[in-house]
């Protein structure tokens, strides 16, 4: 793995900064799905947001964590549904444009590996678009850690959009040849905005210290470039 710094953390807080109004496709944008390799058609957006409430079996009065929610797009899609609805980001600008567009959001400014709420609050807690900012795997068992921290005793966990190691050369070859063909290629493995690849036997072993049931989906959004580069993790006790 590289030593140059991620600097993922950069990008995100001058994406909040930007204007933009608070209806979806605003917030879609803000979260960096609407263009190049990120973009999601709106109708492939709420086939995943159906997809995430179906998989957390999400019950009037859920208290549901989003980590990493950015502005809060899919959120958004969660807030006409009976359940109260949480958020976390590092991005203090994408936090504040999130409770601008959702005022019955309750969201705080923290890092992943360092969650801001209490122990055993949530049935659910999903995140999506996330862990491939992550800059190792250490910061990532730190983050999967708290987030068993703060789910209760029968939660669940969805993390959904990871990329997947054992298709990450195609993968690279594809944003490097096809997408970026003839221009600077930002997210080398080596370079400042490198993406982290995970196998699903990472998430199967984190399940199994945890005492938790791991499945694995496709994410079959035919919109979204990356989508067949990328699986979605649900974890259960
Ligand atoms: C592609 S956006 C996705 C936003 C939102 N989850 C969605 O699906 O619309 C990635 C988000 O992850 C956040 N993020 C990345 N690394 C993070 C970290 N280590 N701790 C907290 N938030 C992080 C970024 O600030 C950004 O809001």
């Amino acid at each position: 793995m590289s030593h140059i710094e991620n600097k993922w953390q950069e990008v995100w807080l001058r994406k909040g900064a930007e204007e933009g109004l608070c209806d979806l496709e605003s917030l879609m944008r803000a979260d960096g799905f609407d263009a190049g390799t990120g973009a999601i058609s709106v109708e492939d957006w709420l086939k995943s947001s159906t997809n995430i409430q179906e998989k957390l079996e999400l019950k009037k009065g859920s208290n549901v964590l989003e980590v990493g929610c950015g502005a809060g797009a899919m959120l958004w899609t969660l807030k006409d549904q009976p359940v109260n609805i949480f958020g976390v980001d590092y991005s203090k600008t994408l936090i504040q444009k999130a409770k601008e567009a959702l005022p019955e959001l309750k969201a705080e400014v923290c890092e992943a590996s360092s969650i801001s709420y209490q122990d055993k609050m949530f049935d659910a807690v999903f995140s999506h678009g996330v862990f491939f900012y992550f800059s190792d795997y250490e910061y990532a068992q730190k983050a999967m850690d708290e987030i068993v921290r703060v789910l209760k005793d029968d939660g669940k966990i969805y993390i959904l959009d990871v990329p997947d190691l054992e298709k990450r050369e195609e993968c690279e070859t594809f944003r490097r040849d096809v997408v970026y063909s003839g221009e600077e290629y930002p997210t080398a493995e080596d370079g400042a905005y490198r993406h982290l690849y995970y196998s699903k036997s990472w998430f199967a072993e984190f399940g199994a210290r945890n005492g938790m049931q791991v499945e694995f989906f496709d994410q079959d959004l035919e919109s979204y470039p990356m989508s067949p580069y990328r699986f979605n993790a649900l974890l259960k006790f």
